[in-house]
């Protein structure tokens, strides 16, 4: 039966393998787990059973901008509404937090549009999300991505 929670450390090695393939093929940025366990708090996870099936991250940027990031549903896990669901919950803990705006970068335009995003340009993304992360990524600086945005 598939549930979802707030993960604790422990959950990060299973988070890593989950993730480690899209990490190696450029769809998801790297995250060691010193840098995972700082941001513990982010994430939810989706287990079937004692199984990690999939997790996302809502980070804050500000007082009303948040992101979501690193949404991943393992590849025998998808198609089932995971990866909808982890999406739903980052929006409605965004509107706990009363934060105003939610963030993607995503080769995944549709199914975050199903939700009411809508693209920007990606000049008008905050500059400390671009000298933070993007100068992590594989493709930076010619990003491929996608920018949505939610407001709620
Ligand atoms: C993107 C990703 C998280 C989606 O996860 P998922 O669990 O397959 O997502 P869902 O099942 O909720 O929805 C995916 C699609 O399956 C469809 N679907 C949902 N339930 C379904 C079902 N029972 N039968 C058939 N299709 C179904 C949805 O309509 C959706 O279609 P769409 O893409 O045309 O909108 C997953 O493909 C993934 O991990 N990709 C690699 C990493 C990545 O790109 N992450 C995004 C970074 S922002």
């Amino acid at each position: 039966m598939i549930h979802f929670i707030k993960p604790t450390v422990l959950d990060i090695p299973k988070m890593q393998g989950l993730v480690a393939s899209e990490v190696k093929n450029g769809n998801i940025l790297e995250r060691n787990s010193s840098e995972m366990a700082t941001t513990i708090r982010s994430y939810i996870v989706a287990y079937d059973g004692e199984v990690i099936i999939g997790f996302v991250a809502l980070h804050i940027h500000t007082d009303s901008l948040c992101e979501i990031r690193s949404l991943v549903v393992g590849s025998e896990f998808r198609k089932q509404g995971v990866g909808k669901e982890l999406i739903q919950r980052a929006i409605e803990e965004a509107m706990h937090y009363n934060l105003k705006t939610v963030l993607v970068l995503t080769y995944q335009q549709k199914l975050f549009e199903k939700f009411g995003f809508e693209v920007i340009a990606k000049e008008t993304i905050p500059e400390t999300k671009i000298w933070l992360d993007c100068i992590k990524c594989k493709h930076f600086p010619i990003c491929d991505e996608i920018a949505l945005t939610l407001h709620i």
